[in-house]
């Protein structure tokens, strides 16, 4: 099966065929547009200019696909129907469903999180069932199992910021611009890590919940009580402090369930501290469980995520109606 993938949830356009042959899944084309050189001007995805640019890429990145006029060697398409931003998401939506009915080829409706989650079955060994899903993004930092394909349970999220929206706000305040994850573990390299203890709150909640807007405001104050404080030293010991709540809770997880393997996933995925300490912590306390993290260029927003996480809801025969199909900016997984 060869399907069409197609990402516009919020500030990258982005498209992709992907095929699977025998379980082999092999990626026959990626173009990622991304706006964050016009969004970082207002320090934010602004949502009305998101959707124009999402207008004038789409098309330009459709061409360049260079599929043929009838579709014919495009067996399904797999769009973000959310969640994300509807005047967004809707840019996407609104081809993926033309294509799908002027090439009469079976569409999905992909959500975005499962996206993420999917990124890692562009690689090989693939994650055994059942597997624990740490997904943190710019919108959402929950923990999932995963029992089968398609098949989710909400084990704890955020109760207020998400990971990436925790350093999109430091970044903020600490100077470095938008968007903020890269520039904080950027800066953080020539910091030390222990130079400031922040505090890492919820690790005694007893459940898989998380909490990072504290962590902000806590960041925030020692700020204004600290001017002359080096950025290096904030931003690392920042990181750090959500690198262990992650990690550590992620880990209590595995206790707890039991799973297979770990699956890390969406923007702040691309973290390389987060990325080491949890592998490395994994594979010394739990030996057997497997880490799968996509590839750096796969950890944000694309759309070959979207296209194997289609794959599999094709493969399920979940299609919806072409001339009915509506984004949804508040759509879950469970
Ligand atoms: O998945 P994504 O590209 O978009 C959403 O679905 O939200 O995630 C974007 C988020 C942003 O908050 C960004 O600051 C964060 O991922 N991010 C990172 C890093 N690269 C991107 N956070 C921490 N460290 C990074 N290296
Ligand atoms: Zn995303």
């Amino acid at each position: 099966m060869r399907i069409l993938g197609i990402e516009s949830s919020c500030d990258e356009t982005a498209m992709s065929i992907v095929s699977e042959n025998d379980g082999v899944i092999v990626i026959e084309k990626s173009l990622v547009a991304s706006q964050i050189d016009l969004h970082k001007i207002y320090g934010g995805v602004v949502p009305e200019v998101a959707a124009r640019e999402h207008v004038s890429a789409i098309f330009p990145m459709l061409l360049e696909m260079n599929i043929s006029r009838d579709g014919q060697e495009i067996d399904a398409i797999s769009v973000t129907a959310g969640p994300g931003l509807v005047a967004a998401l809707r840019i996407g939506v609104e081809l993926a469903k033309t294509l799908a009915w002027m090439w009469k080829k079976p569409l999905v409706a992909a959500n975005h999180l499962e996206g993420h989650v999917y990124s890692v079955w562009s690689q090989t060994p693939t994650p055994a069932f059942p597997a624990l899903c740490l997904l943190v993004s710019g919108g959402h930092t929950e923990l999932f199992l995963m029992r089968d394909h398609g098949h989710y349970e909400l084990i704890g999220m955020t109760r207020d910021d998400a990971a990436g929206e925790a350093f999109d706000k430091v970044a903020k305040l600490l100077g470095l611009g938008y968007p903020g994850g890269p520039a904080i573990s950027k800066i953080a390299l020539e910091g030390n890590a222990s130079a400031i203890t922040f505090p890492r709150p919820m690790l005694e909640s007893g459940d898989s919940d998380f909490s990072f807007s504290g962590l902000k405001t806590a960041v925030r104050v020692y700020r204004e009580a600290h001017p002359e404080a080096s950025v290096a030293d904030i931003a690392a010991s920042f990181q750090q402090a959500v690198v262990d709540i992650l990690t550590i809770k992620t880990l209590a997880a595995v206790n707890r369930y039991a799973p297979k393997s770990v699956i890390l996933s969406g923007g702040v995925s691309a973290n390389r501290a987060l990325r080491e300490l949890l592998s490395s912590q994994l594979a010394q306390q739990f030996p057997d469980v497997t880490f799968h993290a996509p590839n750096i260029e796969l950890s944000g927003d694309n759309a070959v995520m979207i296209a194997i996480a289609g794959l599999h809801r094709a493969k399920q025969n979940d299609f919806v109606d072409p001339l009915t199909l509506e984004a949804n900016p508040n759509m879950r997984l469970v």
